[in-house]
């Protein structure tokens, strides 16, 4: 089965309205109708509403960094599954690293937010991934393993068949420090075996897994080329336009 690519921009805490209306308006021309790949563009959600304006009819899809477990009601501060496919979102971020180290989400809240993501009609992208030491100390496949039986728990095969998984082992987010294609190979590996014994053989092949960790324009293709690794979840280097797209271009290299 082929599985189609995916390049998703992570901007984190970056970019106002009027920055994102500058980084779309570049984008936009330069997107290439017959890509070989899905974009994806996830910013802060004060610029999600005027992306999903911008966005809307292109080639080019919008997610969020995060959602809210409930539906509505008083939780200050938090955004709803609902608010964000009011904006034009499709996709939504579930448990990226920062959430779960900076934040403190538990595998609890985890899982609530991956179902609330679910029921709200977003496509989740579930993110795992090993700290230093945990990697040092061999447990990455065991970390992985808590991560996605955390996540997924009461998720149904039907439900899970809609979701994406982005490997981003912590120490290399943000660091400069990618895993080599190899070692994140072999991570995707082990999810996508995990996904089928969890769930079925033929739902872990169409599921796509993305690497996360300081991809850049230089190392996307390499990443790429590896058998099980169906794109690319980039920070950094999804801030400007050139960049981000030199990465797409790279993985379709990669991917053909
Ligand atoms: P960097 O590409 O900046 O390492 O960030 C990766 C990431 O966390 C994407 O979600």
């Amino acid at each position: 089965m082929t599985r189609r690519p995916m390049i998703a921009g992570n901007w984190k805490m970056n970019k106002t309205p009027a920055e994102t209306r500058a980084f779309i308006e570049a984008l936009l021309p330069q997107v290439d109708a017959e890509l070989a790949c899905d974009l994806l563009v996830i910013p802060p959600y004060t610029s999600l509403d005027l992306a999903g304006r911008l966005l809307a009819d292109t080639g080019v899809r919008l997610g969020a960094q995060d959602l809210h477990t409930s539906p509505s009601g008083a939780f200050t501060g938090a955004i709803s599954a609902g608010m964000l496919d009011a904006c034009g979102c499709a996709y939504v971020l579930v448990g990226h690293s920062e959430r779960r180290h900076v934040f403190g989400d538990s595998d609890a809240t985890v899982n609530a937010k991956l179902r609330a993501a679910i029921a709200g009609g977003l496509t989740p992208i579930f993110c795992v991934g090993e700290r230093s030491e945990q990697r040092a100390a061999e447990q990455t496949t065991a970390v992985l393993a808590h991560q996605l039986t955390e996540g997924f728990a009461e998720v149904a095969a039907t439900e899970a068949s809609d979701v994406l998984i982005a490997y981003e082992p912590v120490w290399a987010i943000g660091t400069g420090e990618t895993a080599s294609p190899d070692q994140a190979q072999d991570a995707i590996r082990f999810i996508r075996n995990w996904v089928a014994d969890q769930y079925t053989a033929s739902l872990a092949e169409g599921m796509r897994i993305l690497y996360g960790g300081s991809v850049k324009p230089n190392n996307a293709a390499e990443l790429q080329r590896q058998p099980d690794i169906d794109g690319a979840l980039v920070g950094g280097a999804s801030l400007e336009p050139e960049s981000f797209l030199q990465i797409v271009q790279a993985a379709g290299r990669g991917a053909s």
